[in-house]
């Protein structure tokens, strides 16, 4: 039989690109998926520094689940309950999920507030709750104003099945990526001007690229700024439990609650324990919504991606173990505290320097601008490309991050063991040696006569001056002492 092709057998979101698949964001996996590192078996390989997983505290959650064998169904212990929890569950949840779900989340915010079980709503991870309040709060065309740098899965979140559009508020590096009332103004105006219907702001606090948090003031300006325009504002706050050092975490929870002026209906927030318990592939996500209405309506579409019954039980258990999960956030906290401190330093040995205002997160927001050809997205990605081949660790470049400067990248440093990490920083250390003309910022180069060349950044001195330098001392250098 010969089949017809037809472009129209399938959905145009079937055939369509918004899944944004063949992002470098994407690329980079399947470059690591192709050649993954493993210390004997593939030296080589590609490292997976591309991937926002905190795997520094599994030995505790090991420990407790030895400790815990009744909050499986699946143990000697816990195999009585199976049948309670492997029948049909409405899509309200279980009860005792829900209100460990909310006293985690006040946990992960110090206490400082608390959630209401009946706001909790589950979904597929944070990526089924965002898509889930695109359908409830807006309309296909509809737009979202995002900060930038923003994380790349936002664009099929939010967009892909619903329709709606993202629109871009451009934040810099001058004033180290602030959210700032006039850029929000800016980019409101230009939705409007290009006939763009904006029906909220959606924000990440902390920051995933960033690593960076939004102080009182920030949160403050932006609730003022969605009241007066009368559009919703989603605060993802996945990250919240991460922030490792001061100053500590304010959620908009607080902020509501306490110091401005706000119509409730407008805020909501999406939650997950992929990042704050390191679980993503337990697909836990939630909606919390101070909109009755917002939470009735979510809760119905929870239907598509509900949180199975067997993974609600494990984690309504776990979670209501205050002692446990006290002793995980600060634990956690400073596991990532010592990781970044480490990681940072093995980087600022070879003069590269990162954003300094991250506290949070799994990542580091790497400026390797002085290291482009040119300044454009093409140079940030021939860069990028070299790193990915030839020193063999898979970076994000800012550009799939929406980054409006080139030479940022996010590299992640939880998703692995002390060992890798050192083998990830002498590669990058041999890299920057084989490229230390690079290191020189261009501007500040000046060549005196045909053959010297002198430095003035301070940084290169620092770093090739210092006895953790790789380099070899170069003449030059040498003589200038
Ligand atoms: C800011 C942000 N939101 C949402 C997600 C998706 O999280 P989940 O695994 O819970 O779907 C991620 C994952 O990296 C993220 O960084």
């Amino acid at each position: 039989m010969v089949f017809k092709l037809n472009n129209q057998l399938l959905s145009k979101i079937a055939t369509g690109k918004g899944h944004g698949e063949d992002s470098p964001y994407f690329d980079g996996w399947k470059a690591y998926d192709n050649d993954p590192y493993h210390p004997t078996k593939n030296p080589d390989g590609v490292i997976q520094m591309g991937l926002a997983e905190n795997q520094l505290c599994f030995d505790l959650i090991q420990e407790w689940l030895k400790n815990n064998p009744k909050a499986s169904i699946c143990t000697t212990e816990g195999a009585e309950e199976f049948r309670d929890i492997a029948i049909f569950q409405d899509y309200h949840g279980l009860e005792e999920f829900r209100i460990a779900i909310a006293k985690f989340m006040a946990k992960g915010r110090g206490d400082r507030v608390t959630f209401d079980p009946d706001r909790i709503v589950m979904s597929g991870g944070a990526t089924g709750a965002h898509e889930m309040i695109a359908f409830c709060l807006a309309d296909p065309g509809d737009a979202f104003l995002v900060p930038t740098p923003y994380y790349p899965g936002f664009d099929r979140d939010l967009r892909w099945r619903t329709g709606v559009q993202l629109f871009p508020v451009d934040c810099e590096s001058s004033n180290h990526f602030k959210i700032t009332r006039e850029a929000l103004e800016y980019a409101y105006e230009m939705a409007q001007l290009d006939n763009i219907r904006v029906k909220g702001l959606l924000i990440t606090n902390p920051s995933n690229p960033l690593g960076t948090i939004l102080d009182r003031e920030t949160l403050k300006s932006i609730v003022n700024f969605i009241n007066e325009k009368n559009i919703h504002l989603v605060c993802d706050e996945i990250y919240a439990a991460t922030v490792f050092s001061q100053p500590e975490f304010v959620s908009i929870s607080e902020i509501i609650e306490e110091e401005v002026e706000c119509n409730l209906d407008l805020i909501h927030i999406v939650y997950s324990l992929s990042k704050d318990m390191g679980f993503p592939g337990f697909r836990v996500g939630i909606v919390y919504s101070y909109n009755d209405a917002v939470v009735s309506c979510a809760r119905k579409m929870s239907s598509f991606g509900l949180v199975s019954s067997q993974t609600q039980h494990l984690i309504a258990s776990m979670l209501s173990d205050d002692e446990f999960v006290d002793n995980f956030i600060m634990q956690s906290k400073k596991r990532l505290a010592s990781r970044y401190s480490s990681f940072t330093k093995g980087l600022a040995q070879v003069g590269i320097k990162c954003l300094k205002t991250s506290n949070a997160g799994l990542f580091v927001w790497m400026d390797l601008r002085r290291l482009l050809k040119e300044q454009t997205v093409a140079g940030e990605l021939a860069l990028w490309r070299v790193i990915i081949n030839d020193v063999k660790l898979n970076v994000s470049p800012g550009s799939s991050f929406h980054c409006t400067e080139q030479g940022w990248f996010r590299v992640c440093f939880a998703n692995m063991d002390d060992q890798t990490v050192e083998v990830a920083l002498s590669r990058i250390k041999t890299f920057m040696l084989k490229n230390k003309e690079a290191m020189m910022p261009v501007k500040k180069l000046r060549w005196q006569g045909s053959l010297k060349l002198s430095f003035s950044s301070r940084i290169y001195d620092d770093f090739i001056m210092s006895p953790h330098s790789p380099f070899p001392q170069s003449p030059l250098v040498q003589a200038r002492n």
